[in-house]
């Protein structure tokens, strides 16, 4: 029985990796080493080398992470997202990349860029903005504004609580 549907607009057959059936991986780029575990669905999308994407995650195409980064299970990463290296992004983070939805013309989209080494807590919820280097998002925020590099931020919306240690400034 089938597992999936094809993408009538694309002439490519989605790949399903022979071991696992259960994933739905279709023309993305993923180095050696990463792990996907079962009931994806990403599509279009490059992932580095020993990186990992967690069960019931949907990754959008265009969207690139780096290496060695951690997609927990739940997460939604939309078109117009790059996630560096060394990225923690916890369980069912959103990705929103259309702020005044339903926008049909991609061209009003913004992107969000995540920087190497951040940690993104559970059940966030990141605006298109940009999270700097090692910088830490609290489980539950809503990050509205960009974020400098080693900051800690959390709640609704996302405010400043500390530095990570040794990190302000950089
Ligand atoms: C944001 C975080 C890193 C802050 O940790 P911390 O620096 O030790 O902060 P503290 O616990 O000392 O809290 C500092 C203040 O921020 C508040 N706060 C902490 N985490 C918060 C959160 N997620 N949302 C809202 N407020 C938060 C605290 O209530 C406290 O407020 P107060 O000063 O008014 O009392 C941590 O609480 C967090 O959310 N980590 C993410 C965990 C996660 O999602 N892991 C995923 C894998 S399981």
């Amino acid at each position: 029985m089938p597992i999936f549907k094809k993408d009538k607009k694309s002439k490519e057959k989605p790949q399903v990796t022979p071991e696992n059936p259960r994933q739905i991986i279709n023309n993305c780029k993923i180095g050696e080493g990463t792990k996907v575990w079962n009931f994806v669905n990403i599509y279009g999308c490059e992932i580095g080398r020993d990186s990992m994407v967690g069960c019931f995650c949907e990754i959008q195409k265009g969207v690139k992470i780096g290496d060695r980064t951690r997609i927990q299970s739940h997460t939604f990463i939309c078109e117009l997202v790059e996630i560096g290296s060394d990225c923690f992004i916890g369980h069912g983070v959103m990705f929103i990349n259309d702020v005044y939805p339903p926008q049909p013309d991609p061209s009003e989209w913004k992107k969000t860029v995540i920087e190497d080494g951040a940690s993104i807590g559970s059940n966030a919820t990141i605006l298109p903005v940009k999270i700097g280097k090692g910088a830490i998002i609290g489980a539950g925020a809503v990050v509205t504004k960009d974020v400098p590099a080693g900051a800690v931020v959390a709640g609704n919306p996302a405010s400043f609580i500390r530095y990570r240690d040794g990190m302000k400034g950089e």
